[in-house]
């Protein structure tokens, strides 16, 4: 199969490699000429884990990159959308990159074509995308619309686009199903996963990949309502988290209790500092303006923007109370990134939670494996510096934070943390130890919805009560941590 896939962002890109490793010819293309000529030198401009390797594989083969949306299509049976939808003011998807691309697209269509839209979208979206194509020259016998949305995490994109859950189409005609399930077809019959080269599983698979056929107005719900319902149970974990702290509980343990529950599940259920990205936060948004729109006033959404906003200033309050004052103070930060496996830095709680410190006069140390050069360019700040590597970070601090759920932030030699650092203090917005090993350590270890973990010889200093005080009103008054 012959395939257009328009804008070479995380989705795009993912996909568009995806697409060659499971047999199409593919055309990506993008109007940033710079990034279009980096690719084909085969440079990777995002950090995604086999991206490299499979981009080497197709580039020059069954992988080529483009600037013209008109070319790409001609040559093309199935043409994918996947340009960005970022939030508007309002809190609505802002559609007009799709709506650029799609009059270009509709000036090229000369034979039969199946435009697809990948990007987040609000529902009926498919619609007005055929709507605008008509409108601007194509002709109406020779395409169709369809929706296909992306399940991808960034981090794992790869192994998500070639091992999903599920493969979602909606499709309101037989030629649209017939093209989609033959583009998927390696993934649903399984035949790709017989391949010797096949990017192997990192888990469990049962060897084919189900797909779902709906209507395209079901496929554009399915995507908004999956990412407002992970969100919900990450805010809903962390309230949960928060009760917990309250009462001296420890979440964790509520988890494993939850979670065990085979309706429930046990992922997506670890408490922190709340969810961030360029999905999470602007889907809900967007997902609770799409049904104002419908007339519903859907409030739990607002809800779980509004539990996941106060999450980061209760670290903050945290952070404040086990240092007394943060003015003039040295902190160490591990992690910049929203999540472990990624170099982004779009809405991350660790960026609003740095913001806040350095608003409140606190030096700040970070180091962070992947982004870096990202956060230069967000953050700028003379008590702000960046750190080769941990124990770097740590190195004479007042305390030291941890923000992003890195792998190696999970195994840091204890006994060599506390010496480099000024007081033995760690504040652990993801959770990664047990308090009781720090503790013997000789950390005090803070960290979320769970008792505060103290040296036996520090017991006097540190009463567990002066952990677990609620956010108060002021804190939301004055709003410290704001949102990035
Ligand atoms: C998310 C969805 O998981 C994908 O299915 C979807 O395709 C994608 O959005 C998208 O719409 O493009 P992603 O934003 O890459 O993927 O990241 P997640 O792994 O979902 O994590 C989102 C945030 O939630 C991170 O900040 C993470 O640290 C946080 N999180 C996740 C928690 O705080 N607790 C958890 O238990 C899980």
């Amino acid at each position: 199969m012959r395939i257009a896939v328009i804008g070479s962002g995380y989705v795009g890109l993912v996909s568009a490699v995806c697409f060659s490793e499971i047999g199409h010819e593919v055309i990506s293309v993008d109007n940033d000429s710079a990034k279009i000529a980096a690719l084909e030198r085969g440079e990777v401009p995002i950090h995604e884990r086999f991206l490299p390797e499979l981009l080497q594989r197709h580039l020059g083969g069954r992988l080529r990159f483009s600037s013209s949306i008109a070319q790409a299509v001609q040559e093309s049976d199935a043409v994918f959308i996947t340009v960005g939808t970022p939030q508007s003011e309002t809190g609505e998807a802002d559609l007009s990159f799709v709506e650029a691309v799609a009059y270009e697209i509709a000036s090229a269509i000369h034979s039969p074509k199946l435009v697809i839209e990948k990007s987040t979208v609000p529902v009926s979206t498919c619609e007005s995308l055929r709507k605008t194509l008509l409108l601007n020259g194509a002709p109406s016998g020779l395409f169709s619309v369809a929706s296909n949305p992306e399940f991808l995490r960034e981090g794992t994109a790869v192994t998500d686009f070639l091992y999903p859950d599920r493969i979602v189409v909606g499709a309101d005609d037989q030629f649209s199903v017939a093209l989609l399930q033959a583009i998927y077809q390696p993934l649903t019959s399984g035949d790709y996963y017989t391949q010797s080269h096949a990017i192997p599983h990192p888990g469990q698979f049962h060897g084919k990949a189900p797909l779902i056929l709906t209507t395209a107005k079901s496929a554009e719900l399915i995507k908004h309502a999956s990412n407002a319902f992970l969100a919900m149970k990450i805010s809903f974990i962390n309230a949960v988290a928060n009760i917990s702290e309250a009462v001296g509980a420890d979440i964790q343990q509520v988890c494993a209790g939850i979670g065990s529950d085979s309706r429930i599940g046990p992922k997506f259920l670890n408490a922190g500092i709340g969810y961030g990205g360029s999905c999470f936060p602007k889907d809900v948004r967007a997902f609770h303006a799409v049904a104002a729109q419908c007339g519903y006033d859907f409030g739990l959404l607002g809800e779980v923007t509004r539990i996941n906003d106060e999450q980061r200033r209760r670290f903050v309050k945290r952070v404040r109370s086990a240092l007394w004052t943060l003015r003039g103070k040295r902190l160490g930060v591990l992690g910049l990134a929203f999540k472990d496996g990624t170099d982004d830095i779009r809405e991350s709680p660790a960026i609003g939670i740095i913001e806040a410190l350095l608003k409140e006069g606190a030096h700040v140390r970070v180091y962070d494996p992947a982004a870096v050069p990202n956060a230069k360019k967000a953050l700028s700040s003379d008590r702000l510096s960046y750190a080769d590597d941990s124990y770097d970070a740590a190195d004479a601090c007042d305390a030291l934070l941890i923000l992003t759920e890195w792998k190696e932030f999970a195994s840091l030699d204890l006994p060599r943390l506390k010496r480099l650092l000024k007081y033995p203090i760690v504040i652990d917005g993801r959770n990664l130890y047990e308090p009781s090993r720090m503790a013997s350590a000789g950390i005090i270890y803070h960290s979320i919805g769970r008792a505060t973990g103290v040296p036996d010889h520090l017991s006097e200093i540190v009463q567990p009560t002066e952990m677990e005080l609620p956010v108060t009103a002021r804190d939301f008054a004055s709003g410290a941590a704001s949102a990035s």
